[in-house]
């Protein structure tokens, strides 16, 4: 098996809005990028994956791209994003960005144009009246009507018009569009929405003919040698799953049953289980993801009486024992670590930020909140700015009033304060990270039997990783301990608290 850098790479996902500003407008950006590149070299990632940096309306959060070779004004220029890529390659960091192929923006040219010309329509889902009742990700109706009385198609925001895959057209822009990139040294992408580019009379969902066009995009990126395609695939089935990882297809893809897991050592066994099953015989790296820009933040999540995740905002605002939460994420977090492939990191994770659930409703910016008529909060908490420095907002996010209202609680979990904290989450992240570097990444690991609470493996260098998830404390199998999220008791391994254990 070919040991290339994405097989085991930690990967930290950078939502460049709210990362850091360097021009002081309240927004993130590229310069406030390329000045935290030491932070995240320090930090130990191999890769970073930023989410849609191209110019955009921002209907959603640049999931509406206007155009796929230019970089948001906002952000900065393209000139600015090659200087950033090559920057990043001097220290050693891989950079990924994301491609949106299934929806444009009806800021984009292709769109103004089939607007202004109803011959110049086949390049998305035009029709005298909608063809069937699909309702939108987002809530409400998936068709929307122009002035001149057709529909057109959106399964995300009406801002977002699907395009249709039928049409050769959209299949030569994509594949440029990969070529304008890959030129530019990117090392790979993040397909958004990757298995709902085809539609037909019965549906949307991973049609087979989606296969072909990541058949042809692995060609072009072979042609570039150790570049990376990344699938965002939500699909519980994992035969279906496991198709779009097929030897001449996407090389990896989110693993989101492990982010939805409950924790629980049964099902998050099950869930790592079913995780290897798939990934094994097809010769794919699995993925190990606790959050993203979508979901709720760790913290907050496992502090609930319902430690799952699912879309519908239905678990916003109930209640969360966020000491509880932060333990577990801490915990969760080396086992994450641990397993063999790849994991993410998404911004703000390492800092151990819970979900900002009361934000003011008027400042709410997720087409969710909206299209949902406020029965969804959407998913503005887990984007807040992240906190730098200092001790009030914007915590050294930039110089102007960041975006989003920060929390007076982040005083405590600005990069400053934890520095210095050898405790802190994010030298837990840190020394988690550094260590991954050398003892774990790609590979197998081997079960040990601990009783029915306790998830505990070996892993090939050597690492033995053991999790508590049981009310109790208990014994650690022989070896040194290495890192732990949390105090040992006595020698014992306490509940919500991962160990990592080099052979003695
Ligand atoms: C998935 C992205 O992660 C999400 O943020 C976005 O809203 C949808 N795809 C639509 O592009």
């Amino acid at each position: 098996m070919s040991q290339t850098w994405w097989r085991g790479a930690a990967i930290y996902q950078v939502y460049l809005r709210s990362f850091a500003d360097g021009n002081g407008d309240g927004v993130g950006d590229l310069a406030g990028l390329r000045s935290r590149l030491p932070y995240l070299k320090d930090l130990g990632i191999g890769a970073i994956w930023l989410n849609p940096w191209y110019p955009s309306p921002m209907a959603d959060g640049g999931y509406d791209v206007a155009d796929y070779r230019d970089i948001e004004p906002v952000f900065g220029t393209l000139a600015e994003a090659e200087k950033f890529i090559s920057e990043a390659h001097e220290l050693d960091i891989k950079v990924i960005i994301d491609v949106v192929p299934n929806h444009s923006s009806t800021e984009s040219a292709w769109f103004k144009e089939a607007l202004a010309d109803p011959s110049a329509r086949g390049r998305f889902w035009f029709a005298d009246e909608p063809l069937n009742d699909w309702q939108s990700i987002f809530g409400g109706s998936a068709w929307t009507q122009v002035p001149d009385g057709q529909w057109y198609l959106h399964l995300f925001a009406p801002e977002q018009p699907d395009f249709n895959w039928t049409n050769p057209e959209v299949h030569q822009e994509f594949e440029n569009v990969l070529r304008f990139w890959l030129d530019r040294g990117v090392d790979g992408v993040r397909i958004d929405s990757a298995a709902l580019l085809i539609k037909s009379d019965t549906g949307y969902e991973d049609l087979d003919e989606v296969h072909d066009v990541y058949r042809r995009w692995r060609e072009v990126a072979d042609e570039y040698g150790e570049r990376v395609l990344i699938g965002e695939v939500w699909l519980p089935d994992q035969e279906r799953f496991a198709r779009y990882l097929r030897p001449d297809e996407l090389h990896t893809a989110f693993n989101f049953d492990f982010l939805s897991c409950p924790w629980d050592p049964a099902e998050l066994r099950k869930v790592i289980d079913l995780t290897l099953a798939t990934h094994t015989p097809i010769g794919a790296p699995p993925t190990w993801v606790l959050s993203n820009h979508d979901v709720t933040r760790p913290v907050t999540r496992y502090g609930r009486a319902d430690t799952s995740f699912a879309h519908g905002g239905a678990l916003h605002g109930s209640p969360s024992d966020l000491e509880l939460g932060y333990r577990r994420a801490r915990a969760a977090a080396l086992l994450a670590m641990a397993l063999p492939g790849s994991v993410y990191v998404y911004q703000g994770e390492e800092l151990g930020l819970p979900e900002v659930e009361d934000l003011p409703d008027d400042l709410r910016q997720d087409p969710m909140y909206a299209r949902s008529g406020g029965t969804n909060p959407g998913r503005d908490g887990c984007r807040i700015p992240l906190p730098w420095s200092g001790e009030e907002p914007p915590y050294g996010f930039g110089a102007g009033t960041p975006w989003l209202p920060q929390p007076e609680s982040w005083r405590k979990l600005t990069v400053e304060a934890q520095r210095t904290d050898l405790g802190s989450m994010l030298n837990l992240y840190r020394t988690g990270l550094g260590l991954r570097r050398e003892l774990l990444g790609d590979g197998t690991l081997a079960w040990l039997d601990l009783g029915p609470d306790v998830l505990a493996f070996t892993r090939d260098s050597g690492l033995t990783c053991v999790t508590n998830l049981g009310a109790g404390p208990v014994p650690l199998p022989p070896g040194e301990v290495a890192l732990a999220s949390g105090q040992l008791e006595d020698g014992l391994l306490p509940s919500d608290t991962t160990v990592w254990l080099t052979a003695s």
